[in-house]
């Protein structure tokens, strides 16, 4: 409460004396918040008989702000923080084993040993950049489950789009590209039980305001973060919000069956590999083809010379070095 009062206010000062009534707490206890709120990266100005008044905001993820900013639908979801965590996927099976209440997210300023698919490793030292995974129990079956990661993936273009302009894109299955460098991964890790999903754990890196130099030199070539395609940073706290939210509802909407059409509009509207000759991976096989959307199933679609179409359900995909 004395964060919203203090964020209401802008620039403008709020009396401690205003502050404590309101609260129904005495000043030292209006005193201590605010200390508690510095160590968060917040910073004030106080000046006497006018009050305090904030004058940085943090620039890492940070619960207080963070819990301001989610809209009141979202206000109660459980997040749970942590300034470095192994993976924030691992910590959200962990949750999961002790029996936590669902939906729940976990949030880490850094990872030390984020995770990627097919084993790789994800680079997770930087702390302007965002490392959740969010754990739901959706109860239904996996093949319904099959277009998951890629309507997700796509609720994130359109929000990256339409709300941050950033133009973004989708590849196939699972990462999202921005000026055709890597953004961000998606990690979907599910538990079956009686043919019903019964864990789902959604886990999302996005580089928003990390540093180029921080990525190892091999990654330089391939990866980038939003700040550093657009050449400015953004309130990672606002865009954090703004994301959690986007996330929430594109699961509802998936759960409920309510995203059918929007998927099948936002697909080809994000598919970074539509009419590109790619090159698909899977297990020992490889396929190249001209890629042309996927199927009902979430499966990739490659036409070949002779017009018919491949269909690759799981793999890597690279494209044909001429167009790379
Ligand atoms: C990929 O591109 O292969 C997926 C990368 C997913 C990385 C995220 S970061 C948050 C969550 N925790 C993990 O250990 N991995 C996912």
């Amino acid at each position: 409460m004395i964060l919203n009062e203090l964020l209401a206010a802008g620039d403008g000062f709020v009396s401690g004396t205003v502050l404590a009534e309101r609260m129904g707490v005495s000043r030292v206890a209006v005193w201590t918040h605010m200390e508690k709120l510095r160590a968060e990266g917040f910073a004030f100005e106080a000046r006497p008989r006018l009050g305090y008044r904030i004058t940085r905001t943090p620039t890492e993820v940070s619960p207080l702000f963070l819990k301001t900013l989610l809209s009141p639908e979202w206000r109660e979801l459980p997040i749970h923080f942590h300034d470095t965590i192994d993976s924030t996927n691992s910590e959200a099976e962990r949750l999961l084993a002790n029996g936590s209440e669902t939906p729940l997210v976990v949030v880490a300023r850094a990872q030390q040993r984020g995770r990627g698919r097919l084993g790789r490793q994800w680079h997770s030292a930087d702390s302007g950049n965002l490392y959740l995974s969010f754990v739901f129990q959706p109860r239904l079956s996996p093949r319904r489950m099959q277009t998951f990661t890629l309507w997700m993936g796509t609720a994130i273009c359109e929000f990256l789009n339409k709300g941050e302009q950033v133009p973004a894109q989708v590849k196939w299955p699972n990462d999202l590209l921005l000026d055709g460098k890597k953004i961000g991964g998606i990690l979907t890790e599910a538990r079956v039980d009686h043919d019903q999903i019964r864990d789902l754990v959604f886990g999302l890196g996005l580089n928003v305001n990390g540093n180029q130099e921080s990525l190892p030199p091999e990654l330089r070539s391939t990866a980038t973060s939003i700040a550093a395609s657009a050449g400015e940073k953004r309130c990672l706290n606002r865009f954090t919000g703004a994301l959690l939210t986007c996330v929430m509802e594109a699961y509802r909407e998936f759960t409920n069956g309510g995203h059918e059409e929007k998927f099948r509009s936002f697909w080809p509207r994000y598919d970074s590999l539509f009419g590109k000759i790619v090159s698909a991976h899977h297990g020992t096989a490889r396929s190249t083809g001209i890629a042309r959307g996927i199927n009902d199933d979430g499966a990739l679609l490659l036409e070949q010379a002779d017009g018919s179409h491949t269909e690759i359900h799981a793999g890597d995909v690279t494209l044909e070095k001429a167009q790379a």
